[in-house]
C-alpha cells in the first residue's frame, strides 16, 4: 500500500475547505424585497444604480454600468472606446477565452503577445514588437486577481496612442501603485458570474473615468437610448445587455463582506505563499510591490518538475487531489482553443468575415505555453477563505508529494 493518497494512503486532509458562495438571511431577504416591490427591472428599481455608484466607487472609478455578465461588458467596453470591425487588440493567451471572443465578436482581430513568467500577466516589453497601424486597444487582464504592471502598459499605450481596457473579471479589490483596478485605462470589465469573488450567478460591470466612454457604454447596453431621450428613441445600434434588480440586490449583500474576504485570502495567500517557497520545486507566483493589492480569484503556484523526480505535472495534480487539495492546471494559450481552427476560412469569424486571414497556427507564446502545459497549479479562491491551519494542510500536502515522489515515477 503507498504512503500517498493516490496510491491508497491516507488522505493528508478529510475535511472540505469552505464552500462559494457565502450567503445568509441577508440576500434571502434582499431578493424577496425585490419581488414583492414588484420592481424587478433596473430601469425602474433602486438597486442597479445604486451597485452601480457603488461599487465603481469601491474600483476607484467615476461611472458604473451593470451589464448582464463579464464577457458582454467587455464587449461594451471595447466598442465604448472606440474599437470597430478589423482593428487588432493586444490580448495576453493566458486567460479566459472571453478575453479574446469579445474582439472576436466585434469583428476586431486580437493579437496574442506573451506574459510575464513570474506574474502570469501580459508581459509590457513584448508589447511594442506586435503593434501595427491597425492596432486600436491592449487588453490589460489581471488575472488571477494580481494586478498588472499598468505603469508599463499605459506607457506603452500612450506611446503609440492606443486605447486600454482592463479585464477585471477577476480583479475585484485588485489595487496598483494604490489605486484600485478598471478605471486605471480608458475602461475596465468586471464579471459577477458564480464562481467570482463577487458574485450574482451571473453578472458584469464597465467602469471608466471618462464621461464619453460611459454614456456610449450605457447608450450600448440599452438598445442605443440615451438618458435624456425618449424611450422610443434610438440614437446607435446597441443590445440589450441590462441586469435584473433581484441580481444587484444580491450585490449589494455580498458587497458588505468582500472587504473582509478580501484581508482573509490576502492573509491567507501570504502564508501560503511562505509556506510553499520553502519547498524545492515549487514557486508562487510573485507579487510585484506595486501590486498593492492583489484579489486572489486564483491562487498560482509553479511546479517544476525536476525538483519531484520528473513527475509530471497531471500526476502531480492527481497526487494533490487524492491528499484533500482541490486544483487544477488552468488554461491553455488561447490561441490553441479549436475556435481559432474551426471557421469556415479556417480562421475564426471576425477575421473570416473582414477579409483578413489570421494564421494563429502561427503563434507561439513559450511563456504561456510553458505555464500551461507544465508549470501551473490553480487553487480556487474559496480555498484561501480557509483558516492557517487549512493552508498548512496544502502545505503538508505537497511536502508529502515531494517526499514520495518516487512512488508516481514509477506508477
Ligand atoms: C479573465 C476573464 N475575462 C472575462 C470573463 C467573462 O466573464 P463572464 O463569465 O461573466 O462572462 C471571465 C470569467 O469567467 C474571466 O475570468
Amino acid at each position: 500500500m503507498g504512503q500517498l493518497a493516490v496510491n491508497g494512503g491516507a488522505k493528508t486532509r478529510t475535511k472540505s475547505f469552505p464552500g462559494w458562495p457565502v450567503f445568509d438571511e441577508r440576500e434571502v431577504k434582499a431578493v424577496e424585497e425585490v419581488v414583492r416591490s414588484g420592481r424587478w427591472g433596473c430601469l425602474t428599481g433602486p438597486n442597479t444604480s445604486e451597485f452601480e455608484k457603488k461599487f465603481a466607487a469601491f474600483q476607484d472609478a467615476k461611472y458604473g454600468v451593470c451589464i448582464v455578465n463579464g464577457t458582454a461588458a467587455l464587449e461594451v467596453a471595447l466598442r465604448a472606446v472606440g474599437v470597430k470591425a478589423g482593428d487588432e487588440v493586444i490580448v495576453p493567451p493566458y486567460t479566459f477565452i472571453a478575453s479574446a471572443t469579445a474582439v472576436l465578436l466585434l469583428g476586431a482581430i486580437p493579437v496574442f503577445v506573451d506574459i510575464d513568467p513570474d506574474t502570469y500577466n501580459l508581459d509590457p516589453s513584448k508589447i511594442e514588437a506586435a503593434i501595427t497601424d491597425k492596432t486600436k486597444a491592449i487588453l490589460a487582464v489581471h488575472i488571477a486577481g494580481g494586478p498588472a504592471d499598468m505603469d508599463g502598459i499605459m506607457a506603452v499605450a500612450k506611446k503609440h496612442g492606443l486605447k486600454v481596457v482592463e479585464d477585471a473579471a477577476q480583479a475585484h479589490g485588485a489595487a496598483w501603485s494604490g489605486r484600485r483596478v478598471g478605471a486605471i485605462g480608458d475602461a475596465g470589465t468586471f464579471s459577477f458570474q458564480a464562481s467570482k469573488n463577487l458574485t450574482s450567478g451571473e453578472g458584469g460591470m464597465v467602469v471608466t473615468d471618462d464621461p464619453d466612454v460611459y454614456a456610449k457604454a450605457w447608450s450600448l447596453h440599452n438598445v442605443g437610448r440615451v438618458p435624456e431621450g425618449e424611450w422610443y428613441e434610438h440614437r446607435i445600434l446597441g443590445w440589450n445587455m441590462r441586469m435584473t434588480e433581484f441580481q444587484t440586490a444580491i450585490l449589494l449583500a455580498q458587497m458588505e463582506r468582500l472587504e473582509d474576504q478580501m484581508k482573509t485570502r490576502d492573509a491567507n495567500a501570504r502564508y501560503l505563499d511562505a509556506e510553499l517557497s520553502k519547498i524545492e520545486g515549487i514557486r508562487p507566483l510573485k507579487r510585484l510591490p506595486r501590486a498593492t493589492s492583489h484579489a486572489y480569484h486564483l491562487y498560482i503556484f509553479r511546479y517544476d518538475p525536476k525538483a519531484f523526480g520528473g513527475v509530471p505535472r497531471s500526476k502531480f495534480l492527481q497526487a494533490l487531489g487524492a491528499e484533500g487539495i482541490p486544483c487544477s492546471s488552468g488554461y491553455v494559450p488561447l490561441y490553441k482553443e479549436e475556435l481559432f481552427y474551426v471557421e469556415p476560412d479556417g480562421c475564426p469569424m471576425g477575421c473570416a468575415f473582414y477579409g483578413r486571414k489570421m494564421d494563429y497556427s502561427k503563434v507561439h507564446c513559450p511563456v504561456c505555453e510553458n505555464a500551461s502545459y507544465n508549470e501551473s497549479v490553480w487553487l480556487g479562491q474559496n480555498v484561501l477563505l480557509g483558516t492557517n491551519e487549512d493552508m498548512d494542510d496544502i502545505a503538508r500536502a505537497v511536502r508529502k508529494i515531494r517526499q514520495n515522489a518516487g512512488e508516481l515515477a514509477d506508477g
